[in-house]
């Protein structure tokens, strides 16, 4: 794309804007994490995307609504009925008002009247559904930005063809809540990407320009502030009109103008990469864009990785080793579960899939736990998610290789003891099998397992702040100019194939805060020492940790981890309970011995653990580790 004077424009915007400032790290005495909407667990139901494309139509969204109520999902949780793009007829110029393509939505024709999904919401309420619909941020969707097929876009003047939401959010946000009556928006942003002044969706197809305010992998030329703005405008009108909160948010910016930073204080969940394809290393890709970001996923605001694809492609019917990986995946993750499959014709053994009672358990744990890695590479994963149940946690193998590869689970991946019996139930096969210290196992191409496990905890009166992510927020996580994350797996692009110079990182989010790892995926190794178990974070960052009185004492081994980007900085680590101070360290820079903290939590209700960068020596992050984090002894 050539930088035209428009975007040249943005690109000074920005600069003069300069790094995004770090967010606060004075603690607040709060759990201040996004509690707007509703979405204490992941969203669970259906969308036409993945199923249909652009091809939606009432009789589909119904067919796939009274299957999911006729099969028992709806009662497993799947209740949300959305419509993606496609459903739109234009907008109407002289009110504002959005009108629905009837000749494929005819129960929203009104004799006389505008359109209304209204006919439609009441019937998918009327089966103890929910109902979602799409829209863009920016003036122009995804659909219109990327097809060709008239058919299926907008028709009209150019004024008719602006669908999204640039300059109607409070207009259009009420027509879908308080008129239409739908639960849930998914808010798309290619309105605010694909749409420049020189591009041939303005030259050549006539759509009405906007300077990209996202950037497509170059975060530098993003302009986060006015993306977030935006995204801020829409709950702020959600908000308004569904005073109660029964609404949900869900973010999709694919990741990018570092919504990692911000989709979590503003939705309710968020995309943290481009689209999935029905293809084993896009499924890769998007999963590796969420499975370390387990600190930013709580109850009110969840990482998306996108939909399921269950069903076609590498995870159809004859791939059910596949499909059910992704989905175990997904669970796991506490990803949405939104199907994106027909549903009216499908095989049993896909419904089979949806309807695994114990891994959607799994997903809608009330814990609120993403799953941590226990074990990471690129040919072997093991992923375990802490359960509210503190006598139980999930675990999942995975092969992610085309070849058959042996994979020793350890006690210890799952922080529990060595010495003592672990019990394992098989999730698919619900045969239970014990072992001591580690088990083996052959795993076929793309194969996973999935346990649920109980055992003796290595920490018996407490828990590791890593097990228990989901009652952590990330209030500011130090990171100073937004990186790409270099390590997700890099599928070659579905619909573009070797087409390019090659598949480049996208994603920012590099630099965020980790659980048993630096926050650039080292080992927590302090001065020499190697710990197992921590939270590594930048210097100049703030994590509230909600304790709700639970456990009376917290304790840390705190220091500069060895492979800081830092040598000479310093920083100061601060624990605060409810907003007092309760311990600080000294100052501790790279090489010091790291320094044993341990404060009294007893009704504590919000801990708060501050590094405060001291002397700064240079742009360069101070790398931190808060090892073997730990609350421990409970009130009884
Ligand atoms: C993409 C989005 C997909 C789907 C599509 C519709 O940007 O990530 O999930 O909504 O647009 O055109």
């Amino acid at each position: 794309m050539k930088l035209n004077t428009l975007a040249a424009a943005t690109l000074l915007a920005c600069l003069t804007l300069g790094a995004q400032a770090a967010a606060p790290i004075e603690p607040t005495g709060r759990w201040t994490a996004n509690a707007q909407g509703s979405a204490s667990l992941p969203p669970m139901g259906w969308n036409s995307w993945n199923a249909f494309f652009l091809e939606v139509d009432e009789e589909k969204v119904l067919g796939s609504a009274r299957k999911l109520v006729d099969s028992g999902l709806a009662k497993l949780g799947y209740v949300y009925v959305n419509i993606d793009d496609g459903w739109w007829s234009h907008r109407d110029t002289r009110s504002g008002r959005m009108v629905i393509k009837t000749s494929i939505f005819p129960s929203a024709r009104r004799e006389g009247k505008d359109t209304s999904f209204r006919p439609l919401t009441d019937r998918i309420h009327a089966m103890g559904l929910k109902a979602g619909i799409y829209t863009d941020i920016g003036y122009h969707s995804c659909g219109q930005a990327f097809s060709s097929n008239a058919e299926f876009l907008p028709k009209g003047t150019q004024a008719e063809k602006r669908i999204g939401l640039e300059g109607h959010t409070d207009q259009d946000i009420q027509t879908y809540f308080a008129d239409w009556g739908f639960d849930f928006i998914k808010v798309d942003a290619c309105g605010l990407s694909s749409f420049a002044p020189d591009s041939d969706n303005v030259l050549k197809k006539g759509y009405t320009p906007l300077a990209p305010l996202i950037w497509r992998g170059t975060p530098n030329l993003s302009n986060v502030a006015a993306v977030r703005g935006r995204y801020q405008a829409v709950a702020d009108a959600l908000a308004k009109y569904r005073p109660q909160g029964d609404y949900l948010l869900s973010l999709c910016a694919w990741g990018m103008a570092d919504v990692r930073s911000w989709g979590k204080e503003i939705g309710n969940t968020s995309r943290t990469s481009d689209d999935i394809m029905p293809v084993w290393g896009r499924m890769l890709h998007n999963l590796d864009s969420t499975s370390k970001r387990a600190l930013y996923a709580h109850p009110g605001s969840w990482n998306d990785p996108d939909m399921l694809f269950v069903g076609h492609g590498d995870f159809d019917q004859h791939h059910l080793t596949e499909a059910r990986s992704h989905f175990a995946l997904w669970a796991m993750l506490n990803a949405p579960l939104i199907i994106g499959y027909d549903l009216r014709n499908a095989p049993p053994a896909l419904m089979d899939i949806f309807g695994n009672a114990a891994i959607v358990a799994l997903n809608q744990d009330a814990g609120g736990h993403q799953a941590t890695l226990g074990y990471d590479s690129n040919d072997a994963q093991i992923y375990v998610k802490s359960l509210a149940d503190p006598s139980k946690k999930a675990v999942l193998l995975l092969n992610r290789g085309t070849a058959d590869l042996k994979v020793t689970l350890l006690a210890e991946h799952l922080k529990l003891d060595p010495a003592q019996p672990v019990t394992l139930r098989n999730l698919w096969t619900g045969e239970s099998s014990v072992f001591t210290g580690k088990s083996v196992y052959q795993l076929k191409a793309h194969e996973s397992l999935v346990f649920e496990v109980s055992g003796t905890r290595l920490l018996r009166n407490g828990v590791y702040l890593s097990e228990i992510p989901g009652l952590i927020n990330v209030a500011a996580d130090g990171v100073r100019q937004p990186e790409i994350d270099p390590v997700a797996h890099r599928a070659i692009q579905p619909w573009e194939g070797t087409l390019s110079g090659g598949e480049r990182p996208l994603y920012t989010g590099w630099g965020g805060a980790q659980v048993d790892a630096t926050p650039y995926d080292q080992n927590l190794q302090l001065n020499g020492a190697t710990y197992r178990t921590g939270i590594g974070i930048l210097d100049g960052s703030r994590m509230e940790v909600k304790n709700d009185q639970r456990y009376r004492r917290f304790s840390a081994t705190v220091g500069v981890v060895d492979s800081t980007r830092n040598m000479q900085g310093s920083a100061q680590f601060e624990i605060y309970g409810d907003g007092r101070l309760l311990a600080r360290s000294k100052a501790l820079k790279f090489r010091d011995a790291p320094q044993q903290l341990a404060v009294d939590t007893a009704g504590v209700k919000v801990l708060e653990l501050v590094a405060r960068p001291l002397s700064r020596t240079s742009d360069l992050p101070v790398l931190l580790g808060w090892a073997d984090a730990a609350l421990t002894d409970p009130v009884k």
